[in-house]
């Protein structure tokens, strides 16, 4: 599989190799190939991929710039609304009349975790919808439960709010950031963060100046990363996805110094999400959104 490097030459190629016979020290178990669902933002993407791709695409997830978790950059050049987020217009609402006519089956992501939303997608020719901020602070969900109670009571008190954050991701794409005391999205639990990159997800390969490949992030040390032959302005901003996600299901890195403070990820839905609380409780199951959301009506 070719794989991405940066700093490589025109023309250069990179491969990754797996060999399941040798993994499997023998001969390789026969897999099952799971459907492809190629999650997308706009119609010329999923024209694409359905076009050109080497293999079956079974459909799309279609993602609105209000889904929790990474968004796709605007298209176009990135401009910044004065509270210093990208800016998203029209040419970022997803032209379903195009992928309509692909004749593939689709799902519609992006605040479609609210009631009557599952109809509204039915209508407009989607199979179903995919939905992530209901379920994050829900009992099953394996965020803390500190940190849930705290999602909650932000969205009873209607202070629930997402920001979409351009740089805070290694990746370079839009991340939304839930802006809750104590975790990353507070500038100053930010500031006294030590960096350090020892989990690695989301480094990226470079080639080094003598050939062979590395790895860097630019949410490691910043020395690290500018030795490694990055932009010292690239790490700006940058908030450790792998550390700060893990911390958030109570997998936080203690190492005697400090804990690893948490990053919690939500979309613009997240602002309703005590709709689900049933009066009387404090939280709220999966079987309970999936309740609601089916309903047509309030
Ligand atoms: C806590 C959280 C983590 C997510 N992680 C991922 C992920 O790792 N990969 C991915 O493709 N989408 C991820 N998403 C996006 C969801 O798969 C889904 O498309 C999105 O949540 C739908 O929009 P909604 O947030 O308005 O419900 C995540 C969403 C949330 C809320």
């Amino acid at each position: 599989m070719k794989i991405d490097v940066a700093d490589a030459g025109a023309g250069e190629e990179f491969t990754s190799r797996f060999d399941p016979r040798a993994f499997c020290g023998g001969v390789a178990a026969k897999l099952k190939r799971p459907r492809f669902l190629g999650i997308v933002a706009s119609a010329a993407l999923a024209m694409t991929m359905a076009r050109k791709a080497n293999g079956r695409v079974d459909g799309f997830v279609i993602e609105g710039v209000s889904a929790g978790g990474h968004n796709a950059p605007p298209r176009g050049p990135m401009q910044l609304s004065d509270e210093g987020e990208p800016v998203y217009g029209e040419r970022d609402v997803p032209d379903l009349e195009k992928i309509r006519e692909l004749g593939l089956p689709f799902w519609l992501a992006g605040s479609y975790g609210a009631p009557g939303k599952l109809a509204e997608a039915l209508a407009l020719g989607a199979t179903g919808i995919q939905a992530g901020t209901a379920f994050a602070s829900c009992e099953e969900s394996g965020i803390t439960s500190e940190l849930k109670a705290q999602v909650i009571g932000l969205s009873r008190e209607g202070n629930a709010r997402v920001f979409t954050d351009p740089v805070a991701s290694p990746t370079g794409f839009p991340f939304k950031v839930l802006q809750v005391e104590g975790t990353l999205s507070d500038s100053e639990t930010y500031g006294a963060r030590k960096r350090i990159c020892n989990l690695g997800y989301l480094r990226r390969a470079y080639k080094k100046l003598d050939g062979s490949l590395g790895y860097r992030c630019p949410a490691e040390p910043v020395a690290d990363y500018v030795r490694k032959g990055g932009l010292e302005a690239d790490t700006v901003g940058r908030k450790c996805v792998c550390n700060g996600l893990l911390a958030a299901i109570g997998l936080a890195r203690v190492d005697g110094v400090s804990d690893e403070p948490a990053l919690l990820t939500a979309g613009v839905e997240v602002a309703n999400i005590v709709q689900f609380v049933k009066p009387g409780s404090e939280t709220y199951s999966s079987a309970e959104v999936v309740e609601r959301l089916l309903k047509t009506e309030d």
